[in-house]
């Protein structure tokens, strides 16, 4: 069961399962949480290199980068604090579907690369809102610190978005409406493998 989500760029909002499935797991979505920052910030690195023409985006992705590490050493913080023992985990499916819709030439793989960004920022601001209050303490803090700073994240994406589609002459509500869509399936859809951008996992294949 799903309702409208409260994000502007969601389709679906999380399911309760998931957030029942999280409260259950702290140690797996800390673990998985701290690999989300590091993949964050290695991601805007990565469009550093990809678009080193472009100091605009360079300029945006450097601070995003460096916050998002800044992020991953909070949760690293709580991580040694409550006593998990880290260990390597196998990545969801979330971010590698949401990147198999990306295009594989330019322009409008720039296009594609930020409103890809914008999904996962926004998902996570999302979840940020619904899961601090439902797993609380020491987490619930840390996720409604971190919540303000998705939130900005995808208005970042989404205007590196606008502007590569101006410049590429590219529908971008269009685009915009495709990778929603995608994305609430990866939401909605029943999910074994629990993760921090994961699926329902008492949902429907
Ligand atoms: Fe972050
Ligand atoms: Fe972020």
């Amino acid at each position: 069961m799903s309702v409208a989500a409260a994000h502007p760029l969601l389709r679906a909002a999380t399911p309760a399962g998931w957030i029942a499935r999280a409260c259950e797991s702290p140690d797996v979505l800390l673990i998985d949480h701290a690999n989300c920052e590091k993949k964050a910030a290695s991601t805007a690195l990565a469009l550093m290199f990809a678009y080193a023409e472009d100091l605009e985006l360079a300029d945006k992705m450097s601070r995003l980068a460096r916050e998002e590490l800044r992020h991953f050493e909070q949760v690293a913080e709580l991580i040694r604090k409550l006593g998990v023992v880290p260990r390597r985990l196998a990545p969801g499916r979330y971010a590698e579907r949401l990147r198999r819709l990306v295009a594989r030439s330019e322009p409008r793989r720039e296009v594609d690369l930020m409103i890809c960004g914008a999904f996962i920022e926004a998902r996570s601001c999302e979840r940020f809102a619904a899961l601090s209050p439902a797993i609380g303490g020491e987490l619930g803090e840390l996720f409604r610190g971190l919540h303000a700073a998705e939130a900005r994240h995808f208005k970042v994406y989404l205007d590196l978005a606008r502007r590569a589609a101006a410049r590429a002459r590219v529908d971008l509500p269009g685009r915009i409406d495709e990778f929603a869509s995608l994305e609430a399936d990866l939401i909605l859809g029943r999910d074994e493998l629990f993760r921090f951008h994961s699926g329902d996992p008492s949902g429907s294949a």
